[in-house]
């Protein structure tokens, strides 16, 4: 990673070149590009974002990609194919969240482009259902406080009031208590996440169900990384309490394809208890001059690729193929934490599944990132309080990557000891530690800059 090779190949041209290119060299140059990036992750010390890790499988989605890459899904007259791939795979996720269970209501679900997309399609078809059958017109949401801003950019986009509720600081789950006496009559779901992002720790989903029960709201399940690994890992006998449709008062459970799900970057599914829900949502504009409108979801035109790739992967890896990928990445991320374990002057928080995030008490946790970065090691910074985020995927569990964390923590917690008691502050806190101080002007403004950083600037830089 400190050696990245952030050079003139990565300089951003802001004209369109009177001139084509031969095919060949366009290629050449992507390719060119790609393997200068690979090798940043391949090594398996980067948290979380590259969840498969294996070319092979890469070149076969890319394959399936290719087949479909420019078929128009919205066009379903001239691609049944499109139909069979989103109704399968609509059909796989809900088997694999035990829709069997669910007997008075449909189950259904829809495929979107990525978690946030299911998650703001699931707040769109709370909002409409409440209007329609609750008369609100004024709703509420409430999540966790660690719950995805996903929630938070859903609900600023659709005019929810997003009621946030505290976590309990040791379990990391939330307080349902809370829960239960901020539900009002404006209430159009609450939600859990099984796991969330931040500490890879299960909301006590069964509770939230109960509650969501007896108030007569929604309960959405955010399953949009632990979907595809927890399932499994109930299988294999892993301490992990239900949280799909067998849990009564789940409402909606989102799962992404493109995390553990081992497709392509652009899909995820969306489950609904009740079709109500679900087609809530559609948009319809039958008067319009070019003809009568609608679309299952909010994007327009999607390519059938993305759902070709993630078919191919569910059909391909099968139950036997993700159980067995669950197991090696539930096994490292036990081995890991135990690394973190050995350490007295570490502690994870809450009792995690196969992501996880460590604090210190006795030094500014930024320290360890600082010592393990050189090395290659990119973790996901985290504040309030600062912690270290690992979301263990495939690449963590070829051989020697979770000895070598190991080892390289040992060293990291020597260095954070010593600047320590020198009193040196980290070099990466600014940036592995978020945005300090809420939403101050200096805040908006580092993020403005960030923003910019990555949009506007003519050459490629380094991370922050
Ligand atoms: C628990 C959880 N929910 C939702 C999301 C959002 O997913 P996406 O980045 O695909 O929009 C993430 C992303 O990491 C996540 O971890």
């Amino acid at each position: 990673m400190s050696d990245f090779p952030y050079t003139d190949r990565f300089t951003v041209n802001r004209t369109l070149p009177e001139q084509g290119r031969p095919r060949d060299e366009v290629l050449a140059e992507l390719r060119e590009m790609a393997e200068a990036e690979d090798p940043t992750w391949e090594t398996g010390k980067v948290s979380g974002t590259m969840y498969c890790g294996d070319h092979e499988h890469y070149q076969f989605l890319d394959e399936a990609f290719g087949l479909f890459a420019h078929v128009n899904v919205l066009q379903r007259d001239i691609c049944p194919s499109a139909t069979k791939f989103e109704g399968e795979v609509i059909a796989m996720a809900l088997d694999l969240m035990h829709a069997e269970a669910i007997t008075d209501t449909e189950p259904v679900g829809m495929v979107t482009t990525g978690g946030t997309g299911s998650i703001i399609h699931a707040l769109l078809a709370y909002r409409e259902h409440a209007a329609k059958h609750r008369g609100i017109t004024r709703p509420n949401f409430i999540k966790p406080e660690t719950g995805h801003p996903a929630f938070d950019k859903g609900c600023h986009l659709f005019g929810i009031e997003l009621r946030t509720a505290p976590i309990d600081p040791q379990t990391t789950q939330v307080d349902v208590d809370w829960v239960a006496n901020n539900i009002d009559e404006n209430t159009i779901a609450i939600m859990g996440s099984a796991c969330n992002y931040g500490y890879g720790t299960v909301d006590p989903i069964p509770e939230l169900g109960q509650l969501a029960l007896q108030r007569g709201v929604g309960l959405h399940v955010d399953g949009c990384l632990g979907g595809f690994v927890l399932p499994f890992a109930q299988e294999l006998g892993y301490d992990v309490p239900l949280f799909d449709f067998r849990v009564p008062g789940v409402t909606s459970i989102s799962a992404d394809n493109h995390k553990y799900g081992y497709a392509l970057k652009g899909s995820s599914t969306l489950l609904f208890r009740d079709k109500a829900y679900r087609n809530a949502q559609y948009f319809y504009l039958p008067e319009w001059s070019g003809g009568k409108y609608h679309s299952p979801g909010i994007e327009g035109s999607r390519s059938g690729g993305l759902i070709a790739a993630a078919w191919a992967s569910m059909v391909q890896l099968g139950r036997e193929g993700y159980r067995a990928y669950a197991k090696a990445i539930l096994e490292t991320a036990s081995t890991m934490q135990n690394a973190v374990r050995s350490h007295p002057e570490l502690m994870i928080l809450g009792s995690p599944t196969f992501c996880f995030s460590f604090r210190s008490d006795e030094f500014d946790i930024y320290h360890v990132a600082d010592a393990m970065k050189p090395k290659g090691w990119r973790f996901n910074g985290q504040q309030y309080p600062n912690a270290i985020h690992m979301a263990v995927t495939r690449p963590q569990t070829q051989p020697g990557v979770a000895e070598a964390f190991a080892a390289d923590l040992d060293d990291a917690v020597e260095y954070a000891k010593k600047k320590a008691a020198a009193g040196e502050t980290p070099v990466s806190a600014a940036v592995y530690g978020g945005v300090p101080g809420g939403m101050t002007d200096e805040a908006a403004q580092f993020i403005e800059g960030f923003m910019e950083h990555i949009l506007d600037t003519q050459q490629s830089l380094p991370p922050l």
